[in-house]
């Protein structure tokens, strides 16, 4: 597989492999270049991938490598920071683009906190500070420990180096005995300018000897994070970094009741803390905010990427909580995506996992916001032509051919897009684009169902691209995650006929591994791999109900979905005996939701399926279709006789009094809102259902409860109202 295959399209787990090939590459590349004085490859070459890499990067954040090319400057530094594991995670922010996504947002906080459109509620507005994130630990007011975000859990110990820089006291005063301040380190403009030209002075001897210029940052936030990850804390020093206190981690004592604050208190221990933060009584006020932060971007000396926006009210702010990666109190308003104009050279159609056709545009490069683009979404076949998914015009109905003048958006870390069409450079003889109505890896037809924008390739496991795709998704991180089986090995085994479904994978050793001769002998493999990936194949023989759930790449069934099923239904010979039975039921037969819906009442399995709350009828459709397909289903039951698959139990929750219960709400709730509440009781280990069946065990009723309470009532269920329920959980 000599052709790189573009970044927009590149799944997880490939990008992950990508990004430690190019790691490898790079860091071979850059140690060559440095120290053999023997060039592998020209510094055309080496920007292209180094550029790859940040692409990868940009739109992967979490897959950052600790030894990331985009970190590296001179030779690569030894592996060698110890990790550290957060107290308190560090987690990032959701995005909002247009000020109807700042409304939305502080719609959604105060329909989550039952607050009236009118009702008092304040945020701060803040820089969102360029740089990389750092957190800093103080015990009894002294510097005990600095990580950087890493994964969000674990991120690595850079201490030493952390105590260089300016704006990070080693001693505190009057802080509370535990305190983890967290942080944007950055460099200033005048900084990194000084910077690049004190690395290109220091090779002036090297230049007029002939050799190479030696290899600069690229922009501040690169600057920053080369600085600070360097192993010998000494070249920290010497890099002129600074940092911004905007949050904090574990605390022994709160700071504040509010965000601004505990943000003056950071200021009052000697912390820098942004000047142009606000705090902001309206939506409006944020707007606001938003535009006087932009209008000073360029006067500011140092790199913003957008405004921050946070509840002020820290009560709210922990009833809120989180989602699993983003804070529900918080959002990060960025500013708008940088745009420009290039070359559309071909459209390439790419097959996914669930068969989807989707069109990639290859771009004559350009640089857009500093990261030079050569491929962009265009989404499906509609939005080619100029039509959005109900048949109205978008871009006025122009259509994007091969060979137009096109605008490439990109925001943020999202993939680029083409947003726009110069048709007045439209080539006299230009075609419009024919959309392939069959697949262009196994040639099968693609079709496209009612009411579904993407076209699919009908092929099944029998498309290549299908097959390769969902084995890739198989042995993904959230999936069966085998250690040296990635998306590149997958690729590989798959075109030798080594493994065509994920049972092969359980067969490996068996039918290829005599002796290990055969796997040993391919390049790449060494006894010692060999027997590594063997062993790492039956180490995942034994896999959670969840992860095998996931795993099988059902279309609609995602991680979240997966958890929610096997924690209601605990087995996977439970979840089977409900779906098998389901298929047979009236709900199943019918085509049209509506009609699905109306045979519940004679469908018992199919409407325990769907009442799984946050399990909608899509996913069981979906789910229930694919198991009674028979080749489906055949594959799916060689796999499962493979395997051990484990039940999963209620979530732990030490205590609490309703853990494995399932809880049904109903009727007004007074004192938090039905999704609050369902969150805290799912946090206390509670299974949350929308409707009353023999399997609940409590239901919660308001004022205006109706038929659940009635129904609970006849089946002898235990009913509490809001108030019983706070004193159970122990909240009121
Ligand atoms: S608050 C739980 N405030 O942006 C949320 N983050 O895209 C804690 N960042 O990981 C983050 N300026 O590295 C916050 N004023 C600011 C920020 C800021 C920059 C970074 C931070 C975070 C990332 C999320």
């Amino acid at each position: 597989m000599d052709q790189l295959i573009p970044v927009e399209t590149l799944s997880r787990e490939d990008a992950k492999a990508e990004l430690l090939r190019l790691a490898s590459v790079l860091s071979e590349a850059n140690a060559a270049y440095h120290t053999a004085d023997a060039p592998q490859m020209s510094d055309a070459e080496f920007d292209a991938l180094k550029g790859r890499n940040a692409a990868i990067e940009a739109r992967f954040p979490d897959l950052v490598r600790s030894d990331s090319p985009a970190l590296q400057v001179g030779a690569a530094p030894a592996d060698g920071f110890s990790k550290v594991a957060h107290a308190v995670r560090m987690l990032s922010l959701g995005n909002a683009f247009e000020d109807d996504d700042v409304r939305e947002f502080d719609q959604s906080v105060r329909s989550y906190l039952g607050l009236a459109a009118d009702a008092p509620l304040a945020y701060s507005a803040e820089p969102k500070i360029d740089g990389l994130s750092l957190s800093l630990r103080y015990e009894r007011g002294v510097l005990v420990q600095a990580a950087t975000r890493g994964d969000g859990s674990v991120g690595e110990n850079v201490t030493a180096n952390a105590r260089t820089v300016a704006g990070v006291p080693d001693r505190i005063d009057g802080a509370p005995d535990v305190l983890e301040v967290r942080g944007e380190v950055y460099m200033s403009h005048a900084d990194f300018a000084a910077l690049n030209a004190r690395i290109l002075a220091e090779h002036a001897a090297d230049l007029s000897a002939g050799k190479k210029p030696p290899r600069t940052f690229a922009n501040p936030r690169n600057a920053a994070a080369g600085s600070l990850r360097q192993l010998d804390a000494r070249i920290t020093q010497k890099r002129p970094l600074m940092f911004f206190a905007y949050a904090w981690g574990e605390v022994s004592d709160p700071l504040a009741d509010t965000q601004m604050g505990a943000i003056a208190r950071l200021g009052e221990f000697g912390f820098s803390i942004n000047e142009l933060t606000r705090l902001c009584d309206t939506a409006d006020d944020m707007l606001t905010q938003y535009r006087l932060i932009e209008a000073q971007r360029a006067t500011l000396g140092y790199d913003i990427d957008g405004v921050v926006y946070k509840v002020n009210d820290l009560g709210y702010q922990k009833r809120l909580g989180f989602r699993s990666t983003t804070p529900r109190w918080a959002i990060a308003h960025k500013f708008p995506a940088e745009l420009a104009w290039t070359r559309l050279e071909a459209i390439d159609i790419q097959v996914g996992r669930t068969g989807a056709l989707s069109p990639v545009a290859r771009l004559t490069p350009v640089t857009v916001g500093g990261v030079v683009v050569s491929n962009a979404t265009l989404h499906n076949e509609d939005y080619i032509a100029g039509r959005d998914s109900t048949g109205g015009a978008i871009r006025d109905g122009r259509d994007i051919r091969v060979g137009d003048w096109v605008q490439v958006f990109r925001a943020g870390d999202v993939i680029p897009k083409i947003a726009d069409v110069d048709l007045s450079k439209r080539a006299a003889d230009s075609v419009a684009f024919a959309f392939p109505t069959t697949c262009p890896i196994c040639g099968s037809a693609a079709v496209r169902e009612e009411g579904d924008s993407v076209r699919r390739c009908t092929g099944g496991m029998a498309c290549a691209a299908q097959a390769i795709e969902k084995l890739k998704h198989f042995v993904s991180r959230a999936a069966f995650d085998i250690e040296g089986l990635g998306a590149k090995q997958v690729e590989q085994f798959y075109e030798d006929g080594w493994i065509r479904n994920a049972a092969d994978i359980f067969d490996l050793k068996e039918k290829y591994g005599s002796g290990l001769q055969q796997l040993k002998n391919r390049e790449g493999w060494g006894d010692k791999s060999a027997e590594n990936l063997f062993q790492a194949i039956e180490d995942k023989r034994r896999i959670p109900l969840n992860r095998f759930l996931f795993s099988l790449g059902i279309r609609h069934l995602g991680e979240v979905a997966a958890a929610t099923l096997a924690r209601h239904f605990h087995g996977w010979t439970a979840l089977m005996q409900t779906i098998d039975a389901a298929a047979r039921e009236p709900s199943a037969q019918a085509v049209e939701a509506k009609e699905r819906k109306a045979a519940l009442a004679n469908s018992p399995n199919w409407s325990e399926l769907v009442s799984v709350d946050g399990i909608g009828d899509t996913v069981i459709r979906t789910l229930v279709t694919a198991m009674s397909q028979p080749a489906e289903r055949a594959m799916i039951d060689e796999l499962a006789a493979r395997l051990d698959i484990e039940d999963v139990a209620a979530p732990a929750s030490d205590g609490s009094p309703v853990a494995g219960k399932t809880v049904v709400f109903t009727g007004t709730l007074e004192k938090m809102t039905r999704a609050e509440a369902k969150a805290r009781a799912e946090s206390l280990g509670a299974k949350v259902s929308g409707s009353v069946s023999a399997k609940t065990d409590l239901l919660v009723a308001g004022p205006g409860a109706g038929s659940k309470a009635k129904k609970a009532a006849e089946l002898g269920i235990e009913t509490l109202d809001e108030d019983g329920w706070l004193d159970l959980i122990g909240q009121a």
